[in-house]
């Protein structure tokens, strides 16, 4: 088999009917989807992506209205979070209700919502009368796809139909907030920045940052998005330093081109964005990510971007990245 990629709502519809499993663009990345009420569908998701059996699956609805056919309560801030930012790059943790299956949970007794915000994805979730689950649609383990062509690089063979709308206008996973203890608390940074939240709800959240072995989010293990080099981050790159023959640098700011080649030392550099603008960098940094891996540089020198609004997530994903364990 080999996935055919179009942009025909009609026909991802009809796959999704069919119990099938589409790669659907989201404003985010792309998404492994199937129908979510089906559990052979779900398995067959688990088993595309070599998923562990207990990292659960986000639903995905096509408007904010239904949160309650799969949730058995909703906090006052996750409406208000639903509101102020659905369709969006926001998943809610919310206690489930039983007609959510199991395997799409992991077992937990709490259920991941979002709307996403792709007018294809839109389309699709609005021509079929169930949910659709839907992973990042990369191999457990490495990082998210942002592009169709990305998908059928590493999917392509597993599944039938790629629906392809562009390359992700956000680039990072979505932001996943969840209420443990009633304590409105962010368990995954990603594409909505948690000053946007904090500014919605007029109010601080918590934020978990460590992986564990038992994580809330597994997105939270450690070492979860792996190109595979041998990676160094810093606050400031050091121009002078030598480095290894085939060695590349990413960068972020300073002007410059997005990318260039010195000969003489053997270096390649990748600016994640020229400009210093932090939604640009963040749409860039998975496809860096995946050139990194291609060309196995043996090593690369990262420099950590602003600790704030978006870059805490980038951050996030190239501290992943560089982890060894
Ligand atoms: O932007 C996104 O969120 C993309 C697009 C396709 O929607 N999806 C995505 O899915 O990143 P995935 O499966 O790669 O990451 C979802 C994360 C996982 O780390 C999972 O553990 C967590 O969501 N998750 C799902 N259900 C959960 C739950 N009930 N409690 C805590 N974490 C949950
Ligand atoms: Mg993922």
């Amino acid at each position: 088999m080999r996935a055919r990629i179009s942009d025909n709502t009609q026909d991802a519809a009809d796959f999704l009917r069919d119990g099938r499993l589409v790669a659907l663009p989201t404003e985010t990345v792309y998404g492994l989807g199937a129908n979510a009420l089906d559990e052979t569908a779900v398995a067959n998701i688990f088993s595309a992506k070599n998923r562990p059996a207990f990292d659960p699956l986000i639903i995905h609805q096509s408007n904010a209205n239904r949160i309650l056919e799969y949730a058995s309560s909703v906090p006052k801030d996750a409406w208000k979070l639903a509101e102020a930012f659905w369709p969006g790059p926001l998943t809610l943790v919310l206690p489930k209700k039983d007609i959510v299956p199991d395997l799409v949970s992991a077992g937990l007794k709490t259920v991941a919502l979002r709307v996403p915000d792709h007018p294809l994805t839109r389309e699709v979730l609005n021509l079929v009368d169930f949910p659709v689950a839907a992973p990042s649609a990369n191999p457990f383990g490495f990082v998210s796809p942002t592009t169709a062509q990305h998908v059928a690089d590493q999917l392509g063979d597993r599944i039938d139909f790629i629906l392809d709308g562009g390359p992700c206008r956000v680039g990072l996973e979505s932001t996943i907030v969840g209420f443990p203890d009633g304590k409105t608390t962010v368990l995954r940074k990603g594409g909505l920045p948690i000053e946007d939240i904090e500014e919605a709800l007029a109010h601080a959240v918590a934020v978990r940052t460590h992986g564990s072995s038992k994580p809330m989010a597994p997105g939270m293990l450690s070492r979860h998005y792996s190109p595979g080099n041998r990676i160094e981050l810093f606050r400031k790159l050091n121009t002078d330093t030598p480095v290894p023959t085939n060695s590349a640098w990413i960068t972020f700011g300073g002007g410059g081109p997005v990318f260039s080649h010195h000969e003489s030392r053997s270096l390649a550099v990748y600016n994640l964005s020229p400009n210093g603008n932090l939604a640009e960098a963040a749409q860039q940094l998975f496809r860096v990510l995946r050139l990194i891996a291609e060309r196995k540089y043996e090593y690369v020198a990262v420099q950590l971007l602003p600790e704030k609004g978006l870059g805490r997530a980038i951050n996030d994903r190239l501290r992943r990245a560089a982890a060894t364990e």
